[in-house]
């Protein structure tokens, strides 16, 4: 957690914890924060501030906005979920099945742990209507081209769903270049408190029914959202923007005149190079183990794939080499992660999970090399 999110919350919470919105100073600047944070957050991802929701975690984000859906759905009309999300963009879109709606699985090869383009062309069809996709998946760590996705899904007028919680950590997305309807991810997991965005395309937000208080009425996005925001935990969001651009600062110069999308541009590629240098030599060693089955690509290319690595042993449990791990301060589990539906596809034990190593932007190659020759232990 950096310290300027830290900061940010400690603020809020000993100087401004009144009822924000109202014309006395600290309450007009409780709220100014709140707004503020929004306004960055959907500047970082190249969103209109109307278009960003902040709710309490990915799971009922994406609830509301199935719930919200539903009412665009005639019986008969068909959604695609694949077995390679983590079941948070699954449930929700195939609950809608009470409501008429046919449910279309877009499989992962199971040798490859991928989910293949050409897979989800044989899917589509007239009557498809929505796309529920992860960007990056939690367990295999591909990353899906959702702009080609996007492309063949509008050709039918489906909308697409993006689950970007395992993508936004190594660099927040750009919503209009990948050109998805709605997308979300986990602000816990992208350095802030337990909070998550919502981004929705405005025309489509616009005619969502509003499942917020019945006066709310076309006041979107918060429609969306029964009730509103945690305010200190969205006001702390500030943090995350103040520690990307100090992060800006200290490695680019004079380029001061660009816009807040296009720093993150440039921060996400030296996350993404830092993270290649630092996951390809454990890709390496993993893949190179008789013993060992790792999923997914052995190497990350041109961000093809996030430092989420996760594998299995021919020899023991998942349990018994998480418990090696951990002992020697590595932090890591063993688990289903939620993507209980992939590893089952996998064939692996959905109670003893995989045992997966998560690496971001702050880890170190000295690290990388300990847990190998940990590992090497083994
Ligand atoms: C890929 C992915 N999607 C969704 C979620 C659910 O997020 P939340 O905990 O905010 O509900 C997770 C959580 O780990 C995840 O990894």
């Amino acid at each position: 957690m950096p310290q300027t999110v830290i900061n940010k919350l400690t603020h809020f919470m000993t100087s401004l914890k009144v009822q924000p919105y109202a014309e006395y100073p600290m309450s007009k600047i409780a709220g100014n924060q709140m707004d503020e944070a929004t306004d960055l957050f959907a500047k970082m991802i190249n969103a209109k501030n109307n278009e960003i929701l902040i709710g309490g975690s990915t799971s009922i984000n994406l609830y509301v906005l199935s719930n919200a859906l539903k009412n665009f759905l005639k019986p008969g009309d068909e959604i695609i979920v694949t077995n390679q999300d983590h079941e948070a963009n699954i449930s929700p879109w195939r609950r809608l099945e009470e409501s008429g709606a046919v449910i279309r699985e877009w499989k992962i090869n199971s040798n490859t742990a991928e989910l293949e383009i050409e897979t989800f062309k044989n899917l589509l069809s007239n009557k498809t209507r929505i796309v529920a996709i992860t960007h990056c998946s939690n367990i295999v760590g591909s990353v899906n081209e959702l702009k080609k996705i996007s492309d063949l899904a509008h050709e039918k007028g489906a909308y697409v769903i993006g689950d970007g919680v395992s993508y936004a950590p190594h660099g927040f997305p750009n919503v209009k270049e990948l050109d998805v309807d709605f997308y979300t991810f986990s602000l816990y997991k992208t350095y802030g408190p337990h909070l998550a965005l919502l981004y929705g395309r405005e025309e489509i937000l616009k005619n969502l029914p509003n499942q917020n208080h019945s006066f709310l009425d076309g006041y979107y996005p918060e429609t969306i959202n029964p009730g509103g925001p945690n305010h200190e935990e969205l006001s702390s969001l500030i943090g995350i923007y103040e520690y990307m651009m100090e992060f800006y600062e200290h490695h680019f110069h004079n380029s001061k005149d660009l816009k807040i999308f296009e720093k993150i541009k440039k921060i996400n590629n030296l996350f993404a190079k830092h993270e290649e240098e630092i996951a390809n030599p454990i890709l390496d060693y993993i893949s190179k183990r008789d013993d060992f089955n790792l999923i997914g690509k052995n190497k990350i290319s041109n961000k093809n794939r996030a430092p989420t690595i996760s594998f299995t042993s021919k020899n023991k449990s998942s349990k018994e080499i998480s418990a090696t791990l951990v002992k020697n301060n590595i932090a890591t589990r063993n688990d289903n992660f939620y993507a209980w539906r992939c590893l089952k596809a996998l064939g692996i034990d959905t109670e003893d999970g995989v045992i997966r190593i998560s690496l971001t932007h702050y880890n170190r190659i000295q690290e990388s090399e300990k847990l190998i020759k940990i590992l090497d232990q083994i």
